[in-house]
């Protein structure tokens, strides 16, 4: 395993407490040479799969370590695991039928420990934080990520410090932030903001930094994809959609599919559908520029946990759209919680920024450009839990308080009607 910056190749020691490259200013990459074949490897990921489902033991049950070759080569004892992973893979005609294909399947990171995908990055952060000896972890965060980050602190012994941008998180994320125990600082300004002054402190006080620019995280999400291939039974679909937002999730998938497609483990590279919320689109306005610049904005979004106007892992995203001819699509918020609601209805459910997987899919499905017979993977980043006040799907479903009578009385109109 080796630590590199991609822009300059220059090599990093593997316990460093950095993200980015002191030559360049790059993001970190973790490169892993696994000297096996991808039959070899898919019959090892495969055997522990068989055996993660009858044993309690976390490590050998979690979803990430199952992929520990091309995670980290961490000790047994280094390791930090709920264990987290194992999410399922969902079929719903009604999903299907609203996004205009025939082969819609939903993976639902939301069934994760904390509730969304940021637990299969942080069991691996934090695991390095223990191996490099972090005396203190920090991040900056829409919610997930420091729900995630001070449930795994708190598991690893390690104190934690999370930026979140003061009115605009969630309640259930704020909550578990809080329960877990981490330091929880709001900030008077937007996530952007929050990651700017995580970077900071972590530059001036050597707190280590567990958003997305650290490379590790960025393994774990990786297993996102290793695990949903290998569901599929190593049998690659056409399209994976997701929400993106500060980027990270974007730019493991590129890597995950790279490294499946370049060991061997799969014969052919999905398309990634990279979809943000129209108001905070600076990645999808860049992809329709040929990303000929870089571009922020000041973002807005009823979907908080994408509400990012300057994403942190741009150049990497935009590695992992060139490497599987990717596409960058926005939504509005509107088509976000249309796609919701249709996701709740059919007793799924997701948080809103999830549900842009689909909004997307819809729209490029729509256009022609996703065929109604190819296969599609969206992936759900978020539980339902996550966001309860955002409502959309229940304000026509509930009444104010009645009495017994009145809800009888109720019940008979509405199943007799
Ligand atoms: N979906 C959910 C539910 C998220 O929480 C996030 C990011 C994303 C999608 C986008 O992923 O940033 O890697 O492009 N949430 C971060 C957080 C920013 O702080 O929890 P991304």
């Amino acid at each position: 395993m080796t630590v590199r910056c991609p822009d300059c190749s220059a090599v990093l020691d593997a316990f460093t407490l950095q993200s980015t490259c002191s030559a360049c200013g790059g993001l970190l990459v973790v490169e892993h040479d696994p000297a096996k074949s991808g039959g070899e490897l898919r019959a090892l990921f495969d055997g522990r799969a068989a055996k993660a489902a009858r044993c309690v033991d976390a490590l050998e049950r979690s979803g990430v370590w199952r992929f520990r070759e091309l995670v980290l080569d961490a000790n047994d004892l280094e390791i930090v695991s709920h264990p987290e992973g194992n999410t399922p893979v969902l079929a719903r005609e009604a999903v299907a039928k609203f996004a205009g294909v025939d082969a819609l399947l939903m993976k639902h990171e939301g069934h994760n420990p904390t509730g969304s995908f940021k637990d299969r990055g942080m069991t691996v952060a934090l695991t390095q934080a223990r191996r490099i000896g972090a005396r203190a972890v920090a991040c900056a965060s829409t919610g997930n990520t420091s729900a995630s980050l001070s449930a795994y602190a708190s598991q690893a012994g390690i104190p934690s410090f999370v930026f979140v941008p003061e009115g605009r998180v969630a309640a259930g994320k704020l909550a578990q932030t809080v329960a877990y125990g981490a330091r929880t600082l709001q900030i008077r300004g937007d996530f952007d903001d929050c990651l700017r002054l995580a970077r900071d402190a972590s530059d001036k006080l050597g707190v280590y930094l567990v958003n997305s620019v650290n490379p590790f995280r960025i393994e774990g999400q990786k297993t996102i994809v290793f695990e949903l291939l290998q569901q599929l039974e190593w049998n690659a679909p056409d399209w994976i959609a997701l929400p993106a937002g500060n980027l990270g999730n974007t730019s493991a998938f590129g890597k995950a599919l790279a490294e499946a497609f370049g060991f061997g483990l799969i014969d052919r590279i999905p398309r990634l559908l990279a979809v943000q919320a129209a108001g905070a689109a600076p990645f999808a306005q860049a992809y329709a520029d040929h990303f000929a610049r870089r571009i922020s904005v000041r973002a807005e979004t009823r979907a908080t946990a994408i509400r990012i106007g300057d994403p942190a892992s741009w150049d990497r995203a935009v590695r992992a759209i060139a490497a599987t001819n990717g596409v960058v699509e926005s939504v509005t918020d509107d088509e976000i919680f249309a796609a919701k609601a249709v996701i709740d209805r059919c007793g799924v459910g997701c948080e809103p920024a999830s549900a842009a997987s689909v909004a997307g899919v819809r729209a490029l499905a729509a256009r022609g450009l996703i065929r109604r017979d190819e296969r599609v993977v969206a992936v759900l980043t978020g539980h339902l839990l996550k966001d309860p006040g955002s409502g959309a799907t229940s304000d026509d479903q509930s009444s104010g308080a009645l009495t017994p009578d009145e809800a009888l009385a109720l019940l008979e109109r509405a199943v007799f009607a």
